[in-house]
């Protein structure tokens, strides 16, 4: 084990040796069994840019299968970047809602139009120019550089950190550890087929070197691991104990008309969930005071609380909602700032929070229409 990453694993030394053995053993593992991604390239070759862009954006904090059918339905409906570019923001939310994190998705729309509108529709080659560009952090200008242009770039995701701080048994816990992490990623990288290394480490991370039970029996690392040969490498990466999420509470205001029809209004276009569509809400707050809940309803009329509340987990914070329920009359005007969606819901990006919270006022009032009947 070695308190803090060791500082010259730079060919020399234990740790340099480690360092030395990883490429060819990924690389091997990866040409014998890498999984069999959408987005990537046969091997030996370069995958295509925009392709490789899309799903680095889709695959930040989402996992493989979840973004299979959303890089799928993008890809055909916008095969070029010029597609994406030239299509309303309104689509582009519609169909990112479900993956979460919207910001990703404005950002996407961003560096499309960049790309499409400055720079000729080519995405920059170099790690530097691609980090210029809306939504590509070092992650992610790392991974297209290494991945579309075989750059010698340095890829560092959570597969990774855990697959090295196991290989070198780093005993600093995250997130003090990451800095050592790079360099060591760095002394590991191959100058040769670095896209193909990037993804091997990627993959070694999902399917063998997994958080739980890393599967050491076939895991083309395990020669050089240091934590294998320990005996738990399970234990690594070392983690600092995390903050707790703040509990946020708010209420959510499910309008119908006869028609189905239901009243929505647009997030402000920055910010958490930005631009997309949500049922009326009094502002989440650690502060919420349920009694005061009414003075937020949306319009005049007769509210009735739904018996179940919703709750989702964003990145700094946990929501719990209360719902309220109310019909109004067909002629009822949305009140300003809302407006009226079809029942069906088509086409509009309402982010997971917003659909649990209509799916269980619907189930409510299916129900007490069923009593009432
Ligand atoms: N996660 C992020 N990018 C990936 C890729 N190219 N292959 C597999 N998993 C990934």
């Amino acid at each position: 084990m070695c308190d803090a990453p060791e500082k010259r694993p730079d060919g020399t030394g234990e740790a340099g040796a480690r360092a030395q053995a990883i490429a060819p053993a990924a690389l091997g593992w990866y040409d014998r069994s890498r999984r069999d991604l959408p987005w990537r390239a046969p091997p030996g070759a370069l995958a295509d840019p925009y392709v490789v862009w899309l799903s680095e954006i889709m695959l930040q904090q989402t996992t493989v299968a979840a973004v299979r059918p959303y890089f799928a339905a993008f890809l055909a409906r916008w095969p070029t970047v010029e597609a994406l570019a030239a299509a309303p923001d309104a689509e582009i939310l519609a169909a990112w809602a479900g993956l979460g994190y919207y910001s990703r998705a404005r950002n996407l729309i961003a560096c499309a139009r960049r790309v499409a509108h400055e720079l000729g529709g080519r995405f920059p080659d170099t790690e530097e120019g691609l980090r210029a560009l809306p939504g590509l952090g070092p992650y992610t200008a790392a991974a297209v550089a290494s991945i579309a242009f075989g750059r010698r770039a340095v890829v560092v995701d959570g597969n990774v950190e855990r697959v090295l701080s196991r290989v070198f048994a780093v005993a600093a816990p995250l997130p003090a550890a990451r800095a050592g992490l790079r360099r060591l990623a760095g002394a590991a990288t191959p100058a040769t087929r670095p896209g193909d290394y990037a993804q091997a480490m990627m993959d070694l991370g999902a399917t063998i070197c997994v958080p739980r039970r890393p599967a050491c029996v076939v895991c083309p690392l395990s020669a050089p691991c240091a934590a294998r040969a320990e005996g738990d490498p399970a234990r690594y990466p070392a983690r600092a104990k995390k903050p707790e999420r703040p509990l946020r509470r708010g209420a959510a205001f499910y309008v119908t008309r006869p028609d189905g029809a239901v009243l929505l209004r647009q997030r402000p276009p920055k910010g958490l969930l930005g631009g997309m569509a949500e049922i009326p809400c009094a502002p989440w707050s650690v502060e919420f005071d349920e009694a005061e809940a009414a003075r937020f309803a949306p319009l005049d009329a007769r509210f009735q609380r739904v018996a179940a509340e919703v709750e989702h987990v964003f990145t700094h914070f946990v929501l719990r909602l209360s719902i309220y329920w109310a019909e109004v009359e067909m002629e009822r005007a949305a009140p300003q700032g809302c407006r009226w969606a079809p029942a069906r819901l088509e086409g509009e990006a309402l982010p997971s929070v917003m659909r649990k919270a209509i799916a269980a006022a619907r189930r409510e009032a299916a129900a007490t229409l069923r009593h009432t009947a």
